[in-house]
């Protein structure tokens, strides 16, 4: 390296995971009063992945971080940072950054999560980032790995046919082109009451009510006006913050919690429908997977090509709402 100066991370390589295990709507139809129609039309979403019994958060992002180094051409004992976005992770404590870390040779290098529901993924590549820039690490792996169908309520039809289970990662390499040009991370905690898991640990574990542990809280019409105004605002300020214009994005890779949604916030951007990753169909929403998870699909499918410009975000429970604006 010598004395050149590395002030960009770049995206070195993806990987993604899902687990085999597919929940049609169909399937849930037989659990609680829904339809595939209403599903579809409101959400986008057909069907998700669910994890096998015994298969945890770190196990999925294990799968998906070791595509991502095969990718880069790097090895697990090179990395000097792991930042994992999750919001189910396998245990208290350790975290599952350092669950994966042990599975992946890195020992001794910095490991930790980030819990900002569904904004983790975006939140963490935004840490990595400036752990890369700043110079404190120049192989960063940067992952967004849930389970999150292991705290739904099966009875609940307003949460249980949203969400499903999966894992993304992004290897980061300091660089002297860009890469990053920026990342923007936002909470307002005055949300909190609108998507939530009261369960907790210093609030208490509450194992005597039923579905202790499972519940997911959402007032979901309300989420979605919030999470629509937030997004517009939050892709101008990060074209603001970048010198850049609508028309410069070639790809807008976003959370998908709902095909609406993503809509509305490609309408914003200007962007036709087919410069947009949409993987709500068959992924439904992963929490912090969804980004890494459509990100690496672009990626792998040959739509996302080298020199592009990508724009991801995320929005969820806090609330949190994170970008990057990348050159990939
Ligand atoms: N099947 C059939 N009907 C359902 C249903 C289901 N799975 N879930 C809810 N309904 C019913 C409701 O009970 C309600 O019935 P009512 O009018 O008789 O009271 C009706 O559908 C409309 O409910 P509403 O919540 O207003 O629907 P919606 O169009 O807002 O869609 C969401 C619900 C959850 C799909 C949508 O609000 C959403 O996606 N919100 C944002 C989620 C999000 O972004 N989360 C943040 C990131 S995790």
């Amino acid at each position: 390296m010598g004395d050149r100066v590395l002030i960009y991370s770049r995206i070195a390589g993806t990987g993604s995971y899902l687990p085999e295990k597919v929940v049609t709507n169909a399937d849930l139809e037989k659990l609680v009063d829904t339809t595939d129609e209403w599903i579809a039309s409101r959400t986008g979403i057909r069907q998700r992945h669910m994890a096998a019994e015994g298969e945890t958060t770190g196990d999925l992002a294990f799968y998906a971080a070791t595509r991502a180094l095969e990718a880069a051409g790097v090895k697990g004992p090179e990395l000097d940072l792991i930042v994992l976005g999750t919001t189910t992770p396998d245990i208290i404590f350790p975290s599952t950054a350092c669950l994966l870390q042990h599975r992946l040779g890195a020992n001794g290098c910095a490991a930790f999560d980030v819990n900002a529901a569904c904004s983790g993924f975006v939140y963490a590549l935004g840490v990595a980032d400036q752990f890369v820039r700043s110079g404190q690490a120049k192989k960063a792996l940067v992952v967004g790995a849930e389970t999150l169908t292991r705290m739904l309520d099966f009875g609940d039809r307003s949460t249980c046919v949203l969400f499903g289970d999966g894992a993304g990662a992004v290897v980061l390499e300091a660089s002297e082109e860009p890469g990053i040009f920026t990342t923007r991370l936002h909470a307002d905690g005055g949300y909190k009451h609108l998507l939530y898991n009261p369960v907790g640990v210093s609030a208490g574990f509450r194992p005597d009510e039923p579905n202790a542990g499972v519940r997911v809280l959402m007032t979901g019409n309300e989420v979605f006006k919030v999470a629509v105004k937030t997004l517009d605002r939050i892709v101008d300020e990060t074209l603001q913050a970048a010198g850049m214009q609508e028309s410069d994005v070639d790809w807008l890779i976003p959370h998908q919690a709902n095909l609406r949604i993503i809509e509305a916030t490609a309408r914003r951007l200007k962007l036709s429908m087919e410069r947009v990753i949409v993987t709500i169909d068959r992924h439904g929403n992963t929490s912090s997977g969804s980004v890494p998870l459509a990100l690496d699909e672009a990626v792998r499918s040959g739509k996302v090509q080298r020199g592009q410009t990508l724009l991801l975000e995320a929005f969820g429970g806090g609330f949190t709402w994170a970008s990057a604006l990348l050159r990939y």
